[in-house]
């Protein structure tokens, strides 16, 4: 996706890192040098959070909101207007202040004539939790962090896609500004809100740097029990004049400071970069790092997501880099130490086949993703076997982790419907497996032979169908040849099955190589149907009656429901009839349904009378 380039009327500064205590006297002292000032003398500060989102810069002009762009370089920016205006906490127009401070100079007027407005556009924890458990529901790639999460929620061709991602957004800078002045950080943190915009709550004016180390060992616990991510602690000279004085070198202003927490960051070195086959063929690139602890956790792998990552980090081989762990996610790299460079790191590139089958890659249209499409792929096969027994599917434990290998590397399985065809001297042949861990084995692989439906056909790995379609797609199809014979549109007229999912669906059952190995697998196993609408009495004492062209269950579906919640299905209406359940084109048994006074239903109204789990 492209957006028009800004340019920023004030450019959008970066800020240097201080890591530990040390680096941030040092900083301290670094600027009273420049101010002359004695080195005992206090410097007043602002400490704010440093929020981890994405920056950006939003242009008022006599108070409407005229623009918003990107930080891009910091020079120039991309036009994200129709996007940010969906965020709720950016106010359209800024509200009047009545104008408090006396040193203001321009009290006459609410707002400034012109202003540049900064500040972190971010996604709290539980909506990057929802966002990735959509897409991975859509077996969509995941997002690393709520950061990538919010960029990619922000960079949407269509804003209504950006509306629905709930971000949010905390103003902390300003850059270009007419017909108004502030006099101090903490003055501007103070107007900001009177004019609507959102600040963050969490800010302190410092008497000296000591007051900042407070506010940062204050957060260094206390920033767990926040709803979104922080990555440190920016520091402000709250002097707007100190500021001007300081100025900035290169990229960043002196009069500030990243202050990052020690621990959660930590330098080293990229060894390598390989590339993971997913179950649907998804490419992943990894960093093999330099073992290194992180938090307390010795990690020797970061992921790299995909290539525009890579490419817009500039991460090679040999690289030092920051690497850090986003609260208890996969670790990854932050940023390349550029200053380590030494001529001798060497670029990535994605091959352009599959490490494992070595067919060519595709790359659809508008997907940052490559696929390796074989479905006899060994690695997409060996990872859609470990799909298939892992817990919310089939849930196989005896052949959790390296187990279910062993069994491909000798070659016992092939598929999913050889599992089933184990026999316990073809296991006790395999090293190290003796008989009784053969017969856990077995005893593991033939209770799941009735797992709830939902289970099996989450453990088809259909692509687009997690855990929650396949429980959706369990309850509307009890009987698992419906849902193989199912049209597209059948699908979509499902209540949260979308065209993607419904096409997906179809795609799968189509392959004649799928068709045949779940019709094998139905000679072994026999999905237990109903489990999402649990048997129960939710229909004891009534009688339905279903008439005209139903959508989201075939009429056995139905009425196989009914008599399971302890109902009854009549094929005729009468006095005794509780419900006439009608699809459309309903004909005559409408009629005598008015005739008899009994209730008529569609067939939404009937699911939702259902029990839910
Ligand atoms: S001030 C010239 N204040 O950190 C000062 N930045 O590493 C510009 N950030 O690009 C930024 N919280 O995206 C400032 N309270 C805060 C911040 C903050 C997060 C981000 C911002 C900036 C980056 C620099």
């Amino acid at each position: 996706t492209t957006f028009d380039p800004v340019e920023h009327r004030v450019p959008m500064l970066s800020l240097d890192n201080a890591f530990g205590e040390a680096e941030l006297l040092d900083w301290d002292q670094k600027i009273k040098r420049r101010l002359e000032i004695s080195p005992d003398d206090p410097i007043e500060y602002m400490a704010e959070l440093k929020i981890d989102g994405l920056s950006i810069s939003l242009t008022y002009e006599n108070g409407s909101l005229m623009q918003a762009a990107t930080r891009g370089n910091g020079v120039t920016g991309e036009n994200v207007t129709p996007n940010i205006r969906t965020i709720k906490a950016v106010p359209l127009k800024l509200r009047t202040a009545k104008a408090k401070s006396t040193s203001n100079l321009f009290e006459f007027n609410g707002v400034p004539d012109l202003i540049e407005v900064r500040g972190e556009v971010y996604l709290r924890h539980d909506e990057f939790a929802r966002i990735n458990a959509e897409n991975e529901e859509a077996g969509a790639p995941t997002f690393a962090n709520p950061r990538n999460a919010a960029a990619g929620s922000l960079r949407q061709k269509d804003p209504t896609k950006t509306a629905k991602r709930n971000l949010d957004v905390f103003f902390y800078a300003v850059g270009a500004l007419q017909g108004w002045d502030f006099q101090s950080q903490g003055d501007m943190l103070k107007t900001y809100p009177e004019w609507g915009l959102r600040t963050n709550p969490a800010l302190k004016v410092c008497h000296d740097i000591r007051g900042v180390l407070e506010f940062t060992e204050e957060w260094v616990e206390k920033k767990r029990t926040l709803p979104y991510d922080i990555d440190g602690v920016v520091v402000k000279v709250n002097s707007m004049a100190l500021q001007q004085q300081l100025g900035f070198v290169s990229r960043s202003p002196r009069w500030a400071i990243a202050y990052k927490y020690p621990a959660q960051q930590v330098r080293t070195v990229v060894e390598d970069i390989f590339v993971q086959v997913g179950m649907t063929g998804a490419i992943t690139p990894v960093a093999a790092l330099r073992p290194v602890a992180v938090a307390g956790v010795m990690v020797s792998r970061a992921t790299l997501h995909n290539e525009d990552e890579i490419a817009r980090k500039d991460i090679r081989i040999g690289d030092t880099v920051v690497i850090q762990r986003a609260g208890e996610v996969i670790p990854e790299v932050v940023e390349v130490v550029i200053a380590e460079r030494t001529g001798q790191e060497t670029a990535f590139t994605m091959p352009t086949n599959c490490p494992s089958c070595d067919t060519q890659l595709v790359k659809p249209e508008g997907e940052a993703v490559r696929r390796c499409a074989n479905d006899h792929c060994p690695e997409k096969v060996r990872q859609r076997l470990q799909h298939f027994v892992s817990r919310n599917a089939m849930d196989i434990e005896a052949l959790g982790g390296k187990r279910i290998d062993q069994l491909i590397d000798a070659g016992l399985v092939k598929n999913a419907a050889d599992l089933y065809r184990l026999t316990k001297d073809v296991l006790t042949n395999l090293d190290r497996m003796g008989e009784k861990l053969a017969g856990n084995i077995l005893g593991a692989v033939e209770a799941s032979r009735t797992r709830p439906m939902k289970n099996f056909i989450y453990a088809l790995a259909i692509r687009h169908v997690g855990e929650h379609t396949a429980d959706v797609l369990a309850g509307a199809f009890p009987d698992i040849h419906h849902l193989i014979q199912a049209t597209t549109d059948e699908l979509a007229a499902i209540h949260e099955i979308g065209t993607t999912t419904a096409e997906s669906v179809v795609q799968f059952f189509q392959s004649p190589q799928n068709l045949e190995m779940v019709e094998d697998l139905l000679t072994s196993v026999t999905p237990a149907s109903g489990d999402s609408v649990p048997k129960g009495d939710a229909f004891a004492g009534m009688t339905f009656v279903f008439t005209g062209a139903m959508t989201i269950y075939s009429r056995d579906e139905a009425e196989f429901i009914v008599r399971q919640q302890g109902g009854k299905a009549s094929g005729s209406v009468s006095k005794n009839t509780s419900f006439v359940v009608a699809g459309e084109k309903a004909g005559s048994k409408l009629a005598k349904a008015a005739e008899l006074g009994v209730k008529v239903i569609s067939e939404e109204e009937f699911r939702e009378m259902l029990p839910t789990v």
